[in-house]
Protein backbone atom coordinates (compact mmCIF):
# COMPACT_ATOMS: atom_id res chain seq x y z
CA UNK A 1 0.00 0.00 0.00
CA UNK A 2 1.76 3.47 -0.87
CA UNK A 3 1.88 6.23 1.57
CA UNK A 4 0.03 9.93 1.28
CA UNK A 5 3.75 11.14 0.19
CA UNK A 6 4.16 8.60 -2.13
CA UNK A 7 0.99 9.35 -4.37
CA UNK A 8 1.87 13.02 -4.45
CA UNK A 9 5.47 11.47 -6.01
CA UNK A 10 3.69 9.23 -8.34
CA UNK A 11 1.70 12.16 -9.10
CA UNK A 12 4.40 14.42 -10.38
CA UNK A 13 6.10 11.28 -12.58
CA UNK A 14 2.70 10.09 -14.17
CA UNK A 15 2.13 13.90 -15.06
CA UNK A 16 5.67 14.04 -16.40
CA UNK A 17 5.24 10.84 -18.07
CA UNK A 18 2.16 11.94 -19.98
CA UNK A 19 3.85 15.55 -21.18
CA UNK A 20 6.88 13.25 -22.58
CA UNK A 21 3.94 11.28 -24.67
CA UNK A 22 2.51 14.08 -25.95
CA UNK A 23 3.36 17.65 -24.83
CA UNK A 24 -0.37 18.88 -25.51
CA UNK A 25 -2.01 16.37 -23.16
CA UNK A 26 -3.41 19.00 -20.43
CA UNK A 27 -3.26 21.60 -22.13
CA UNK A 28 -5.96 20.46 -24.42
CA UNK A 29 -7.89 18.82 -21.79
CA UNK A 30 -7.96 22.04 -19.75
CA UNK A 31 -9.78 23.75 -22.71
CA UNK A 32 -12.22 21.18 -23.63
CA UNK A 33 -14.46 18.07 -22.07
CA UNK A 34 -16.21 16.23 -24.31
CA UNK A 35 -16.81 12.83 -22.97
CA UNK A 36 -18.97 10.19 -25.04
CA UNK A 37 -19.53 7.99 -21.53
CA UNK A 38 -21.23 8.81 -18.29
CA UNK A 39 -19.97 5.87 -16.21
CA UNK A 40 -22.02 4.93 -13.57
CA UNK A 41 -20.16 2.69 -11.08
CA UNK A 42 -19.75 1.08 -7.34
CA UNK A 43 -17.45 3.04 -5.22
CA UNK A 44 -15.74 -0.11 -4.29
CA UNK A 45 -11.78 0.72 -5.23
CA UNK A 46 -11.11 -2.43 -7.52
CA UNK A 47 -13.46 -1.30 -10.28
CA UNK A 48 -11.78 1.91 -11.55
CA UNK A 49 -13.88 3.37 -14.22
CA UNK A 50 -10.82 4.43 -16.44
CA UNK A 51 -8.38 1.62 -15.60
CA UNK A 52 -10.77 -1.20 -16.42
CA UNK A 53 -12.05 0.36 -19.55
CA UNK A 54 -8.74 1.66 -20.74
CA UNK A 55 -9.87 4.96 -21.55
CA UNK A 56 -7.67 8.47 -20.67
CA UNK A 57 -8.68 11.52 -18.65
CA UNK A 58 -11.75 13.13 -20.97
CA UNK A 59 -12.89 9.92 -22.25
CA UNK A 60 -15.31 9.57 -19.21
CA UNK A 61 -17.68 11.20 -17.02
CA UNK A 62 -17.76 9.08 -13.60
CA UNK A 63 -20.23 8.84 -11.11
CA UNK A 64 -19.81 6.22 -8.17
CA UNK A 65 -21.73 5.16 -5.17
CA UNK A 66 -21.96 2.02 -2.73
CA UNK A 67 -24.15 -0.44 -5.57
CA UNK A 68 -23.99 1.73 -8.43
CA UNK A 69 -27.60 2.57 -7.39
CA UNK A 70 -29.91 5.23 -9.34
CA UNK A 71 -32.26 6.54 -7.07
CA UNK A 72 -34.46 8.59 -7.88
CA UNK A 73 -34.47 11.25 -4.71
CA UNK A 74 -30.43 11.09 -5.03
CA UNK A 75 -29.94 14.83 -5.75
CA UNK A 76 -26.35 13.91 -6.22
CA UNK A 77 -26.95 11.03 -8.87
CA UNK A 78 -29.52 13.49 -10.93
CA UNK A 79 -27.13 16.50 -10.98
CA UNK A 80 -24.54 14.33 -12.69
CA UNK A 81 -27.02 12.54 -14.94
CA UNK A 82 -28.37 15.87 -16.02
CA UNK A 83 -25.45 17.28 -16.59
CA UNK A 84 -23.76 14.25 -18.53
CA UNK A 85 -26.93 13.85 -20.56
CA UNK A 86 -28.11 18.09 -21.56
CA UNK A 87 -24.65 19.79 -21.53
CA UNK A 88 -21.66 17.44 -22.47
CA UNK A 89 -24.72 14.77 -24.59
CA UNK A 90 -22.93 11.63 -23.57
CA UNK A 91 -24.46 8.78 -26.32
CA UNK A 92 -23.74 6.40 -24.03
CA UNK A 93 -24.58 5.76 -20.09
CA UNK A 94 -23.04 2.63 -18.58
CA UNK A 95 -24.31 1.27 -15.28
CA UNK A 96 -21.80 -1.37 -14.21
CA UNK A 97 -22.04 -3.24 -10.97
CA UNK A 98 -19.62 -5.77 -9.95
CA UNK A 99 -19.48 -9.65 -8.68
CA UNK A 100 -18.90 -10.12 -4.64
CA UNK A 101 -20.21 -6.23 -4.69
CA UNK A 102 -20.30 -5.67 -0.20
CA UNK A 103 -23.06 -3.23 -0.65
CA UNK A 104 -24.90 -6.12 -2.81
CA UNK A 105 -23.98 -8.81 -0.03
CA UNK A 106 -24.49 -6.35 2.97
CA UNK A 107 -28.43 -6.19 1.41
CA UNK A 108 -29.22 -9.81 1.94
CA UNK A 109 -28.28 -9.51 5.30
CA UNK A 110 -29.68 -8.67 8.84
CA UNK A 111 -27.25 -6.53 10.29
CA UNK A 112 -28.38 -3.14 11.30
CA UNK A 113 -25.66 -0.88 9.57
CA UNK A 114 -26.55 3.28 10.47
CA UNK A 115 -27.19 5.33 7.91
CA UNK A 116 -26.34 2.78 5.29
CA UNK A 117 -29.72 1.15 5.90
CA UNK A 118 -31.31 3.74 4.13
CA UNK A 119 -29.06 3.19 1.02
CA UNK A 120 -29.33 -0.69 1.33
CA UNK A 121 -32.39 -0.41 1.72
CA UNK A 122 -33.00 0.35 -2.68
CA UNK A 123 -31.30 -2.90 -2.71
CA UNK A 124 -33.21 -5.27 -0.60
CA UNK A 125 -36.20 -3.63 -3.21
CA UNK A 126 -34.47 -5.05 -5.45
CA UNK A 127 -34.33 -8.65 -4.20
CA UNK A 128 -37.83 -8.30 -2.63
CA UNK A 129 -38.93 -8.19 -6.37
CA UNK A 130 -36.97 -10.99 -7.45
CA UNK A 131 -36.63 -13.93 -4.30
CA UNK A 132 -37.90 -16.60 -5.46
CA UNK A 133 -34.98 -16.60 -7.68
CA UNK A 134 -32.53 -15.55 -5.01
CA UNK A 135 -33.80 -18.09 -2.39
CA UNK A 136 -32.68 -21.04 -4.30
CA UNK A 137 -29.69 -20.41 -4.81
CA UNK A 138 -27.60 -22.56 -3.22
CA UNK A 139 -25.23 -20.30 -1.30
CA UNK A 140 -24.68 -16.48 -0.26
CA UNK A 141 -21.88 -16.14 -3.20
CA UNK A 142 -23.97 -17.29 -5.90
CA UNK A 143 -27.08 -14.87 -3.95
CA UNK A 144 -24.77 -11.99 -4.25
CA UNK A 145 -23.83 -12.35 -7.47
CA UNK A 146 -27.30 -13.22 -9.00
CA UNK A 147 -28.66 -10.01 -7.05
CA UNK A 148 -25.83 -7.89 -8.80
CA UNK A 149 -26.50 -9.05 -12.05
CA UNK A 150 -30.45 -8.11 -11.14
CA UNK A 151 -29.77 -4.67 -9.30
CA UNK A 152 -27.56 -3.60 -12.73
CA UNK A 153 -30.78 -4.50 -14.83
CA UNK A 154 -33.32 -2.24 -11.94
CA UNK A 155 -30.53 0.61 -12.46
CA UNK A 156 -30.82 0.65 -15.72
CA UNK A 157 -34.73 0.76 -15.62
CA UNK A 158 -34.43 3.36 -13.19
CA UNK A 159 -32.85 5.77 -15.33
CA UNK A 160 -35.42 5.49 -17.99
CA UNK A 161 -37.87 6.22 -15.58
CA UNK A 162 -36.07 9.79 -15.36
CA UNK A 163 -37.45 13.05 -17.25
CA UNK A 164 -34.02 13.87 -17.94
CA UNK A 165 -33.33 10.35 -20.33
CA UNK A 166 -37.25 10.33 -21.79
CA UNK A 167 -36.42 14.11 -23.11
CA UNK A 168 -33.07 12.72 -24.34
CA UNK A 169 -34.33 9.82 -25.74
CA UNK A 170 -37.26 11.76 -27.60
CA UNK A 171 -35.65 14.84 -28.89
CA UNK A 172 -32.06 13.46 -29.66
CA UNK A 173 -32.16 9.68 -30.06
CA UNK A 174 -29.94 9.47 -27.55
CA UNK A 175 -27.99 7.85 -24.81
CA UNK A 176 -28.12 3.83 -25.07
CA UNK A 177 -27.92 3.19 -21.67
CA UNK A 178 -25.97 -0.21 -20.93
CA UNK A 179 -26.00 -2.69 -17.69
CA UNK A 180 -22.75 -4.42 -17.41
CA UNK A 181 -21.11 -6.30 -14.37
CA UNK A 182 -17.10 -6.45 -13.74
CA UNK A 183 -15.41 -9.63 -12.40
CA UNK A 184 -13.31 -8.64 -10.36
CA UNK A 185 -11.61 -12.36 -10.91
CA UNK A 186 -10.72 -11.86 -14.32
CA UNK A 187 -11.12 -7.84 -15.16
CA UNK A 188 -13.83 -8.85 -17.04
CA UNK A 189 -16.91 -6.68 -17.94
CA UNK A 190 -19.72 -8.68 -18.46
CA UNK A 191 -22.95 -7.30 -20.62
CA UNK A 192 -26.30 -7.90 -18.59
CA UNK A 193 -29.10 -6.02 -19.86
CA UNK A 194 -29.53 -2.35 -22.18
CA UNK A 195 -31.73 0.08 -23.28
CA UNK A 196 -31.80 1.66 -26.81
CA UNK A 197 -33.45 4.96 -26.98
CA UNK A 198 -37.38 4.93 -27.09
CA UNK A 199 -37.24 1.55 -25.59
CA UNK A 200 -41.49 1.10 -24.50
CA UNK A 201 -41.45 1.51 -20.30
CA UNK A 202 -44.24 0.77 -18.39
CA UNK A 203 -46.46 4.04 -19.37
CA UNK A 204 -47.15 4.31 -15.43
CA UNK A 205 -43.56 6.08 -15.38
CA UNK A 206 -43.70 8.30 -18.87
CA UNK A 207 -43.80 12.13 -19.23
CA UNK A 208 -45.67 13.83 -21.27
CA UNK A 209 -44.71 17.53 -20.96
CA UNK A 210 -41.08 16.80 -21.35
CO1 LIG B 1 -19.56 -2.91 -4.85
Amino acid sequence: MKSIERILLENKAWSKEKLMDDADFFSRLEKLQKPDFLWIGCSDSRVPANEVTNTEPGEMFVHRNIANMVVHTDLNLLSVLQYAVEVLEVKHIIVCGHYGCGGVRAALGNQSLGIINKWLRNIKDVYHNHREEIDVLADMDAKTDRLVELNVKEQVMNLAKTSIIQKAWQEDNRPHIHGWVYGLGDGILKPIFNMEPKTPIDPIYLYDNL
